[in-house]
């Protein structure tokens, strides 16, 4: 085997990614997933105004996109009602963590985060070689007190949280997140992860002041919007912060018709509060698969559910092997006492239909 020169760092990160993608399951079992509600996108699609603008744009597909993306960020900027210098825009809020590691994390750094919340952001803050300080979840939630607590002891650079938080779906109400805010330690900054912040009910999502140095929210069009596979998410944030972006971040990294889809997504709010409604029923369908199999879901916020299979994570993932051979796609937490639960999308009443006779015929194979 040739032996690179790669980093001293790059020679001691695990080989293993944050979620290995349906595909590469498709491929590994040589057979494809009937239903996909796995991934926590979104099976209602965008709206038929981003199809036309992707449509529109494809012949303008050989130019780069904009690299400092004026339309989309001034479109962002006034559906948030800031001024477009609080914006950036990256390759979905993945893409934009992977910058935010690289803006801030040196060896050795610390780094809040729940153990079992979303993996993605420990990914790379490793590989920019920072250690996480985890704090337990409480009650399901993560636990806002006990992550400040922690940022007490430890003044990490970074402190994360997302909320609604995946993969429990369950979600703070915006004074917590208020309160975190103010407690957050000098010379720290709060990761605010709203990844599903459109799906969110009333009273969930802070007013933040948009000059506030403490804290940098993350939005996507990736879950509401229907757009994960155009990989478009962007940080709110003081501009000074957004600034910093610009010394490291991939300048071309945002395509044209990516563009053109969310300006669009973004026109068309009457579309995204019907997929919202579609959602919240959904997820009332996947509550009353869950009662008619005598199992717990916990209450979400999402446009996915935690279904709570009773017992320990192995019986939960002896379900999920069974719900994967069934050709079913849905994931679990990756912790205790989360992966008591399998975590289950939301999905068209077909899909739905599908996923409710397979979870029944997987409960009563592993409970024997
Ligand atoms: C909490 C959370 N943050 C971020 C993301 C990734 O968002 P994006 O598609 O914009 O990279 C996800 C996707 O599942 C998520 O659940």
């Amino acid at each position: 085997m040739p032996e690179y020169r790669t980093s001293s760092l790059a020679k001691k990160l695990p080989s293993t990614v944050p979620f290995v993608g349906p595909e590469a399951q498709e491929r590994a079992h040589e057979r494809a997933f009937r239903v996909r509600i796995g991934a926590n996108e979104s099976v209602f699609g965008p709206s038929p105004q981003v199809k036309k603008a992707i449509n529109t744009a494809a012949i303008n597909a050989w130019k780069y996109g904009d690299p400092e993306f004026f339309d989309l960020r001034h479109a962002i900027a006034e559906h948030h009602k800031v001024a477009p210098e609080h914006i950036m825009v990256g390759e979905g809020i993945d893409g934009l963590f992977g910058y935010l590691a690289r803006l801030f994390i040196e060896p050795g750094d610390k780094v809040v985060t729940s153990a079992g919340a979303y993996p993605t952001f420990n990914f790379h803050v490793a590989g920019y070689g920072g250690e996480l300080a985890l704090a337990s979840y409480r009650d399901d939630h993560e636990d806002a007190d006990a992550l400040i607590e922690l940022s007490q002891i430890h003044r990490p650079k970074l402190i994360y949280i997302a909320n609604p938080d995946n993969p429990m779906g369950t979600w703070w109400p915006a004074n917590t997140i208020e309160k975190m805010i103010e407690q957050v330690p000098d010379g720290s900054l709060l990761v605010l992860d709203e990844a599903y912040g459109e799906f969110a009910p009333d009273g969930v999502l802070p007013t933040i002041d948009p000059f506030d140095p403490c804290v940098l929210r993350f939005r996507t069009f990736s879950k509401a919007y229907g757009l994960a596979g155009i990989r478009v998410g962007y940080a709110i944030g003081e501009p000074t912060l957004i600034k910093e972006f610009n010394k490291i971040r991939n300048h071309f990294g945002v395509g044209s018709l990516a563009q053109a889809a969310c300006v669009a997504a973004l026109s068309d709010q009457a579309y995204l509060m019907q997929t919202v409604l579609d959602v919240a029923a959904a997820r009332e369908r996947l509550y009353q698969i869950a009662l008619d199999n005598d199992i717990q879901s916990i209450p979400s916020a999402t446009n996915f559910v935690a279904l709570d299979c009773g017992r320990d994570g192995e019986f939960a993932s002896t379900v999920l092997q069974h719900l994967i051979g069934n050709g079913i796609f849905v994931r679990m937490p990756g912790i205790a006492p989360l992966n008591r639960c399998i975590r289950v999308s939301v999905g068209e009443q077909k899909d739905l239909d599908q996923f409710a006779e397979a979870l029944k015929g997987a409960l009563k194979a592993v409970s024997g």
